[in-house]
């Protein structure tokens, strides 16, 4: 008998053969493009740290969502950047808000063509940048917030948003959104939990695509890196509390978790590649210190061999232009 007896290197000799075998598929229907809308500029405004997203205009918002549904993009991640902020983050329920606003205008756009989702946050709307209201000692206040949460909810659903995207991390937060909808009529919105949400150094660019001026850091409401099992804990504890679909976030620093969402979890699960993932492909590619397609393909390949059914990434559309010309 020769020696080697197995050689798997048989299923790599040539690209339609790997093709063949390739366990994991990138599909344009998983992918979620989040996008920011800022109130009041007549022009998109560019995010230094995140060179290719900008800040869009209501126009411009409506085109880039056309052009997703258009390349069979599966979803559009709303993020509002309002030209008030106060410290209850008023301006989250306000119907013609930018945030409330844009998910009319794009559901106007797109229709069923595209789910439409909506970040359920206060940090964008907060004038200190924490994602709750605060107690006078200065805590995020976890039980004040959520009452907010509930109307922000409401407006949203209102507003015509398919699926809601609580990513506070607030405890509770799914089950007080959840009864808000049923109570308003709106048991068809869906919620996408941000369940295992952690307190991650590479949200930094996102602060900048928000304008967020957080004094302070997240770190005692969304989870410490250094930990798995409470990953599983949150996770069961928003199904129990009514998510449809659950979130590991960030991606790629937290594929484990993912890995262990995904086995667990009898809904889709989601990754979100962040801010900070962006960055850094787009950073070391535009020094030519990586192969840019080459990059972004591995990574969210990663995410989908990881458990990931659906990613949120700010390629998307580039990736289903690339899956749908058939140049990956
Ligand atoms: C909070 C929120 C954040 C992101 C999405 N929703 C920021 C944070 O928690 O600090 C980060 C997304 C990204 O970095 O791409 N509303």
């Amino acid at each position: 008998m020769s020696f080697p007896l197995h050689r798997p290197r048989r299923l790599r000799q040539s690209a339609a053969m790997r093709r063949l075998v390739a366990e994991t598929r990138i599909h344009p229907n998983q992918l979620i493009l989040p996008a920011f809308i800022k109130e009041g500029v007549s022009e998109p405004v560019a995010i230094e740290s995140m060179p290719g997203v900008v800040q869009h205009t209501a126009d411009t918002l409506k085109r880039a969502a056309a052009e997703a549904a258009e390349l069979g993009v599966g979803g559009i991640m709303l993020f509002g950047v309002p030209a008030q902020r106060d410290a209850t983050g008023s301006c989250s329920l306000d119907p013609e808000g930018v945030l409330n606003g844009a998910v009319r205008d794009v559901k106007g756009e797109v229709g069923d063509a595209l789910v439409v989702m909506s970040d359920l946050c206060l940090d964008e709307f907060t004038d200190h940048g924490h994602c709750g209201v605060l107690r006078e000692d200065g805590a995020v206040d976890n039980d004040a917030t959520l009452e907010i949460y509930a109307q922000m909810g409401v407006a949203q659903a209102e507003a015509g948003a398919d699926v809601l995207g609580p990513s506070g991390m607030m405890d509770g937060q799914v089950r007080v959104i959840r009864e808000a909808l049923d109570d308003a009529g709106h048991q068809d919105t869906a919620i996408l939990a941000y369940a295992a949400k952690y307190s991650s150094a590479f949200y930094g660019p996102f602060r900048d695509a928000v304008d967020s001026a957080l004094q302070g850091d997240r770190k005692t409401y969304q989870m410490d890196p250094a930990n798995r099992t409470e990953a599983i804990h949150e996770v069961m504890l928003d199904l129990e509390e009514g998510a449809d679909m659950v979130m590991v976030k960030p991606a790629m620093s937290y594929l484990d978790v993912l890995r262990e969402v995904a086995d667990l979890a009898d809904v889709p699960v989601s990754a979100y590649q962040i801010s900070g993932e962006y960055a850094m492909i787009e950073a070391a590619a535009a020094h030519g210190w990586i192969d840019r397609k080459a990059s972004i393909v591995e990574s969210v390949l990663s995410i989908r061999r990881a458990g990931a059914d659906t990613v949120l990434t700010y390629w998307a559309a580039e990736l289903a232009r690339w899956i749908k010309e058939d140049s990956l």
